[in-house]
């Protein structure tokens, strides 16, 4: 049997993937004129919105003397240190100001940058790219610019609505991501007498197929335990409702469900905070029961109920993380986590070579297990 490699023994930049968008602060909770401390991979942030309400992430910590710039004056425009007053321009991070400087010092302040990271309002959120490491000429390197726009929640139609939910977890990444991926607890975690119980567990069948950095469960009809299916049933045959998930590096699961004209859209991501704890941000978007205010309560009801029963399972599994047990992967309940461990030393083993990524899948895969 396989052992999992420890993602505790695993080193930082091969537990935490640079070089990817990640979902940062709900966009509801950023202000304008007002900064908003996050942090991303490990590294600290300072978030706003300029005066216009445009999102911006600066590294929380001055080019100076490491001062968090979280503690400094903003103007919705320029960001001023609270300590030698240095001022830098929010979305680029150039230095504007240095204030202790005479009229005849000709130090060139505008090639002093504070670092700076890309930043988009999408769907609920605001997402921070996370560039690659670069060698660092300290204080002078320019922003880096994100090869694509951060990711959408793909829709249907141009009405819907959206909703999102988010649980710390007190896990690495990686435990973050398997545990949802895994489909073997549901029965065990997910029970509710008004939802199922351990006795509804049957054998399941499912096919997947690689896509570009990840693989999906192909197009099927949706367990008859997804909360979603359940409320489609209402309104459409059971038979014209499909579904599909996929599962993406470095951290999303898509959800699509679709019944005719009726659709619901999920974007899970697990966010690497510290190499120790993560966080699931769930966002939906729907077109059905658009007109039913009680239905959406109701699906924010479950899937909370749902992101809070793995949280709980999480923070007990994190106390027995603590003594680095020896882990273990088994077939077939466990090979989308395998394929996840794949993804990811096949990433980074293209990015190490500069040669194209090769998939850890040749082909579509039928898996079993029973759940
Ligand atoms: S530490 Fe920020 S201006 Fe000196
Ligand atoms: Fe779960």
């Amino acid at each position: 049997m396989p052992e999992l490699d420890l993602p505790q023994r695993q080193a930082t930049d091969t537990l935490m993937l640079t070089g990817f968008w990640y979902r940062a602060l709900p966009a509801d909770r950023v202000y304008r004129n007002q900064l908003h401390k996050a942090m991303l991979l490990e590294i600290p942030l300072v978030i706003g919105r300029d005066r216009q309400g445009l999102p911006f992430a600066l590294r929380d910590s001055c080019p100076h003397r490491g001062m968090p710039l979280n503690s400094g004056k903003f103007d919705g425009e320029n960001l001023e240190c609270s300590y030698h007053g240095w001022q830098f321009d929010v979305h680029n991070g150039q230095c504007q100001v240095i204030p202790s400087l005479t009229s005849d010092q000709t130090m060139k302040v505008d090639r002093i940058y504070a670092g700076s990271y890309p930043c988009e309002e999408q769907d609920y959120f605001i997402w921070v790219y996370i560039p690659d490491p670069v060698p660092q000429g300290a204080g002078f390197t320019k922003p880096a610019e994100a090869p694509d726009p951060a990711p959408q929640i793909e829709k249907f139609s141009d009405k819907y609505k959206l909703a999102y939910l988010q649980a710390e977890m007190p896990v690495s990444i990686d435990h973050g991501i398997i545990g949802l991926m895994d489909p073997a607890h549901g029965p065990f975690v997910h029970q509710a007498w008004w939802w199922r119980t351990r006795h509804s567990i049957h054998e399941k069948k499912k096919n997947f197929e690689p896509i570009a950095n990840g693989f999906r469960m192909s197009a099927h009809t949706p367990s008859s335990n997804s909360a979603p299916y359940k409320l489609l049933r209402l309104y459409a045959d059971a038979d014209s409702i499909s579904t599909t998930i996929d599962f993406i590096l470095p951290n999303m699961r898509t959800e699509t469900i679709r019944a005719g004209k009726y659709w619901f859209s999920s974007l899970t991501t697990v966010t690497p905070i510290t190499r120790g704890q993560c966080r699931i941000d769930v966002v939906a978007a729907w077109n059905l029961f658009r007109w039913v205010p009680f239905i959406p309560g109701l699906l924010k009801f479950v899937f909370a109920k749902f992101v809070e029963q793995d949280r709980r399972t999480m923070e007990k599994q994190a106390e027995g993380l603590k003594h680095n047990p020896h882990l273990m992967l088994i077939d077939d309940a466990d090979r989308p986590a395998k394929w996840y461990f794949q993804l990811k030393a096949a990433h980074l083993e293209s990015k190490r070579t500069g040669k194209e990524m090769k998939h850890p899948m040749d082909g579509p895969v039928t898996l079993k297990w029973r759940s």
